[in-house]
């Protein structure tokens, strides 16, 4: 498999780069035969030429690539983020990845959160009506057709059934949101009658948000939509500990192709200084492996991550002294020892 490799900006310059000879590692170890490239998308290609995402670029990927590791976009120098947008939107659209995956690791266990990843409130529909020069009503319309809530729940579901989960909640606001809600709830309850193996339950999404940060020890698997999903999945990146720990995918289920990307952005605050934890760029890393079908390193790889972080070597958002380098050091000494 061949690998598209997008640093980025700010800090996605440094934890990329740190993760990379962790491929190399077990590329070699377990003979998984995959290549990568490096490709230089980003704020300082976008400045120079105008250029986001490639003439083509979609193409391509999808010919010739099976996933691509993102690392964060965003630059002081855009402050409309007109380049990132372009990228990121354009793979997410592109590249049709309804799917997004955000694993929240808790002592309790570990919470499945898969978010609808290209519909809801984020289609773009909607407008403003002006009121004496002034904004005086603005619309943004939450659209959902059934095909793509179908597809989206019966993925998740498969997913949950396949690793062994036997929980999974829907998350939605039908007492308020009606119209939406209600074709998730009737979706959720026809695609469940064909897992008999998962207890379904459905909170709103207040209410889960309490329930999740109060105790998130009953919850296994989480189905949300787009709006909910991403804010949601924030909460629980927050329940690890912080972003430097928070990874995701974006997934086709249909193509198989996949972004794998921390859920964190370029952190102008502390880029350039070596500090930043690479930790959940490593494990998108183990995501994509896993996602790839190479289960035995990406399980390898999670554990020796959270060895590293328990150690001496963490970075400083976790309360250590580590650097990116000191922490992927004590990682790859862990990986060779096996
Ligand atoms: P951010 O995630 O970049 O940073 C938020 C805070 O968390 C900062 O204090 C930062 O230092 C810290 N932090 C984030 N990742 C860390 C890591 N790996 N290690 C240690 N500390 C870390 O979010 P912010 O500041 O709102 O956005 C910065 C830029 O990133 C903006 O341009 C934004 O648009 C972009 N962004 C891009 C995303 C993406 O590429 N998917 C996602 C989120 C934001
Ligand atoms: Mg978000």
């Amino acid at each position: 498999m061949r690998i598209a490799v997008v640093p980025g900006d700010g800090i996605g310059q440094e934890v990329v780069p740190a993760a990379l000879p962790v491929l190399t590692l077990l590329d070699e170890a377990y003979g998984l035969g995959i290549t990568h490239d490096v490709l230089d998308w980003g704020a300082d290609t976008w400045l120079r030429t105008g250029v986001g995402l490639p003439e083509g670029a979609i193409e391509r990927l999808t010919k010739e690539y099976g996933a691509v590791l993102l690392g964060a976009l965003g630059d002081p120098r855009i402050p409309d983020m007109a380049h990132g947008r372009e990228i990121l939107l354009g793979m997410r659209r592109g590249l049709d990845l309804y799917v997004n995956h955000r694993p929240v690791t808790l002592p309790t266990g570990v919470i499945d959160i898969f978010r609808e990843n290209t519909q809801g409130l984020y289609v773009g529909v909607g407008g403003t009506v002006p009121q004496g020069g002034r904004t005086g009503v603005a619309i943004d319309e939450c659209v959902y057709t059934r095909e793509t809530v179908e597809k989206f729940v019966r993925y998740c579901l498969g997913r949950l059934r396949d690793t062994g989960r036997t929980k999974v909640t829907l998350v939605h606001k039908a007492n308020a949101v009606p119209n939406t809600g209600r074709l998730w709830q009737e979706v959720f309850r026809r695609e469940l009658e064909d897992f008999p193996g998962l207890e379904g339950s459905e909170e709103y999404v207040d209410a889960f948000c309490y329930h999740l940060v109060r105790d998130p020890s009953p919850y296994q698997g989480v189905l949300a939509s787009n709006l909910f999903g991403d804010i949601v999945s924030d909460i629980g990146a927050a329940l690890m500990g912080g972003l430097g720990l928070a990874a995701s995918a974006s997934i086709c289920p249909e193509t198989g192709i996949g972004l794998f990307e921390p859920v964190h952005g370029s952190a102008p605050d502390i880029a350039g200084r070596g500090i930043a934890n690479p930790y959940a760029t490593v494990m998108s890393l183990a995501m994509l492996l896993e996602h790839a079908g190479h289960g035995a390193p990406a399980a390898l790889l999670r554990r020796c991550l959270d060895e590293a972080a328990r150690g001496e070597a963490a970075t400083p958002d976790l309360g250590g002294k580590g650097t990116t380098r000191s922490f992927m050091d004590a990682v790859l000494a862990l990986l060779e020892r096996g």
